[in-house]
């Protein structure tokens, strides 16, 4: 029997528009020099009308299911994570499997804020494991600027929109996710959350417009420790030690939070993909999209160990390793061939 799960194909999709954090001086009372220094992030890209999460997640995928070398007839399994979601039903799983045409997939939505993609790949991964099915398309997609109040200056300035995909393929060789370690403590609720329509009359937003409240600081507390100690502890659970980790990629939520992570767990910044710069905070979408740019950039090589890892709303945390590479049984193409020459979603894909 097949028992692994291996990564076969990737793409990415984000807004062709960047809104510059100049931009935002002019809505809110705040500066580039501030936002640089404490959050690391200098643009970000945000939705045009016509875009939508899941309207992102399909190009996404469409992009990795090209890599792939597969049809939308071949996927059985659909899983998108977000938490900006167009409708609250149907799913945009529901949607993507509609646009591409993937008649035989079961599709569906998880929501588990910043760590939705982990969690999804996670479960996905399983999926495969116990030979339900063979192949699986995994969306992290968010509109998240859509939730955003423009005149509150500690949350609109750290969040953007994209989407990430990766195809997984059962194979036999040992690649794909080595360990996975998800984690939740719903106490931190508070802490960060956006209310629905379907909550307590009591408890809705004013005007009935869904709203993010975050306390940044308390986020930030725990995000830390909750990074540093997830990693290390995925990395234990596939029997490794951090000189076998050849790249980690973290949630992209605030360089100081990456960068603190880097200093505990004792590894040089050039083993770290950081794009927090050029997106924000993408949500459930940054992983993917820190691995797609990441893989274009030449820096992930078949073989490698991988470091997945992050923290959200919840609270939530996730890490995993993965072994990168695709077996000749299921690969179409080797990573060497594909990657920098596409387009890689930068914007405007209609
Ligand atoms: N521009 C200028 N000043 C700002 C500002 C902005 N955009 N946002 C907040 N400030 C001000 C505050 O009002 C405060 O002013 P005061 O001292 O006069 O009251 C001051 O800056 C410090 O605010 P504080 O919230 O303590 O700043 P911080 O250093 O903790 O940075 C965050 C704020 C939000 C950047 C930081 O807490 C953070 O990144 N938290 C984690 C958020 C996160 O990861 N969320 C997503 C989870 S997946």
């Amino acid at each position: 029997m097949n028992n692994h799960a291996c990564v076969t194909g990737w793409g990415m999709y984000v807004p062709e528009r960047v809104l510059t954090n100049q931009e935002l001086e002019k809505l809110v009372d705040t500066s580039d020099s501030w936002i640089i220094e404490r959050t690391g992030i200098r643009e970000r890209r945000v939705v045009a009308d016509h875009e939508t999460a899941s309207t992102m997640a399909t190009e996404a995928a469409r992009q990795a299911l090209d890599r792939a070398g597969l049809e939308a007839k071949d996927i059985d399994l659909i899983i998108v994570a977000t938490v900006s979601p167009d409708n609250y039903y149907p799913s945009c799983g529901c949607q993507v499997q509609d646009t591409l045409g993937a008649k035989r997939a079961a599709a569906f939505d998880l929501g588990a804020g910043c760590s939705g993609f982990l969690y999804a790949l996670s479960t996905a991964t399983q999926f495969i494991k116990t030979g339900a099915y063979r192949n699986a398309v995994v969306i992290g997609a968010e509109a998240f600027t859509r939730t955003l109040n423009w005149e509150d200056r500690g949350t609109c300035v750290l969040f953007g929109d994209g989407a990430g995909a990766l195809v997984l393929q059962a194979c036999q060789e040992p690649f794909g996710l080595r360990s996975f370690l998800l984690g939740a403590d719903g106490s931190g609720g508070k802490f960060l959350y956006l209310r629905n329509l379907c909550a307590r009359p009591g408890d809705w937003p004013e005007n009935n417009r869904p709203q993010m409240y975050m306390d940044g600081p308390e986020v930030f507390k725990f995000a830390v420790g909750s990074m540093v100690n997830t990693a290390r502890e995925a990395i234990k659970m596939a029997g490794l030690s951090l000189s076998d980790i050849d790249l980690i990629i973290p949630h992209q939520a605030n360089y100081r939070i990456i960068s603190s992570m880097t200093r505990f767990l004792k590894i040089p910044e050039d083993r770290v993909v950081i794009n927090i710069d050029r997106y924000g905070n993408t949500v459930s979408a940054s992983i993917p999209v820190a691995l797609c740019e990441a893989i274009r950039d030449g820096r992930v090589k078949d073989g490698d160990n991988l470091v997945l890892v992050s923290f959200g709303t919840g609270f939530t945390w996730a890490g995993l390793v993965l072994k990168w590479g695709v077996p000749a049984e299921v690969g179409k193409r080797s990573l060497s061939q594909a990657g920098a020459s596409r387009g890689d979603g930068q914007g405007g894909v209609k």
